[in-house]
């Protein structure tokens, strides 16, 4: 097998194999009941959250729950007017439409996006200039379930348009532990319970990670020709990989570095930090920050970032008196 076909096997096809975001999926039971019991399209869902905590596997679950199609598309795809129009118009009665990266989704594109989503209707311009005209186009009964790792980069009348939003959290260690050994299953791996939990710990608390790593082991243990993965396998790895048992990358640590050795452990803003990473703000506040504030070692004021006591003890770092004040 893989490593996409991977990927594919381990992505959950069935609620009781979708861990955890227990909330959500109470509330998303009784929007997804009461629209089947009406015989009625589901609303139009948002879906938020860190990249990789399973909001793509959720609208898949959705679908297939309500028992239509799932049609995919994202915010980049839908470049020009024509484009929206063409999926929407390829709608059939009661498909899902997923519109992943909804944030990236551009003005124009969302003010035809509204009418649809409120009255399905598709808004048309025929010509230009002063002869242009609009004619609306009936649309079938749909459901647009979105997902964005960057809620607030929706318009607010887009976002107003969503029955319903969720948003996923990060998964505690006991749900990442049944994920990894899940997965090890799928994959007919022999792992014990304390190699489990070492690469869950590691896993930033994400699905997508906690599963990366687990193929990381598996091609370490298959190299060594290890039949029975434990903990100095799944530690092994991780080491060779440099992730800690924080989950931290060298990256992460090298953000908090700097913020001490040259800021003084902060606060410092985010221009002068990417500026002294060499690296730039969105990869900072999408890819390093969202678990290092998770955990406690960051936190952001109104100043800047600030790096916490617990990233000082981690690193083996010493913290002056004042700043635990
Ligand atoms: N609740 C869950 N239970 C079990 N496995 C999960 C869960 N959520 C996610 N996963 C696993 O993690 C992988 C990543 O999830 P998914 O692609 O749905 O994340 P995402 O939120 O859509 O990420 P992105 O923002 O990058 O698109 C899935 O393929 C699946 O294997
Ligand atoms: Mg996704």
């Amino acid at each position: 097998m893989d490593n996409l076909t991977i990927d594919g096997v381990l992505r959950p096809v069935d609620w009781d194999d979708y861990v955890g975001q227990e909330k959500i999926k109470i509330n998303l039971r009784i929007i997804l009941d009461a629209a089947k019991k009406r015989g009625e399209a589901c609303d139009h869902l948002l879906f938020y959250g860190q990249a990789g905590l399973g909001k793509t596997t959720l609208a898949n679950l959705v679908a297939k729950d309500l028992g239509f199609n799932l049609k995919v598309t994202s915010g980049p795809a839908l470049e020009k007017m024509g484009d929206l129009a063409a999926v929407l118009s390829n709608l059939e009665e009661n498909d899902v439409l997923f519109i992943d990266e909804a944030h990236r989704l551009n003005k124009s594109i969302e003010e035809v996006l509204y009418p649809a989503m409120e009255s399905r209707k598709l808004h048309l311009v025929i010509g230009k200039g002063p002869g242009a005209r609009t004619v609306a186009l009936d649309l079938p009964s749909f459901t647009i379930i979105a997902a964005t790792t960057r809620p607030h980069l929706l318009s607010g009348p887009l976002r107003s348009r969503f029955g319903a939003s969720f948003k996923l959290d990060f998964y505690d260690l006991k749900d990442i532990c049944r994920i990894v050994k899940r997965s090890a299953q799928v994959l007919n791996m022999n792992m014990s319970d304390e190699a489990v939990e070492a690469l869950a710990r590691s896993s930033r608390s994400t699905p997508r990670v906690a599963n990366r790593l687990l193929k990381r082991v598996r091609d370490f243990a298959d190299v060594h020709d290890i039949k029975q993965v434990d903990k100095a396998t799944a530690l092994n790895t991780l080491n060779l990989l440099e992730i800690d048992n924080m989950g931290l990358e060298p990256m992460d640590r090298r953000l908090l570095e700097v913020i001490i050795d040259k800021f003084d452990g902060g606060p410092v803003g985010i221009n002068s930090l990417a500026a002294a990473l060499n690296d730039d703000v969105g990869n900072i506040e999408d890819v390093y920050e969202p678990h290092l504030l998770s955990i406690g070692f960051l936190v952001r004021t109104s100043t800047g970032r600030v790096v916490r006591e617990a990233a000082y003890r981690h690193l083996g770092r010493e913290i002056s008196e004042e700043k635990l004040i």
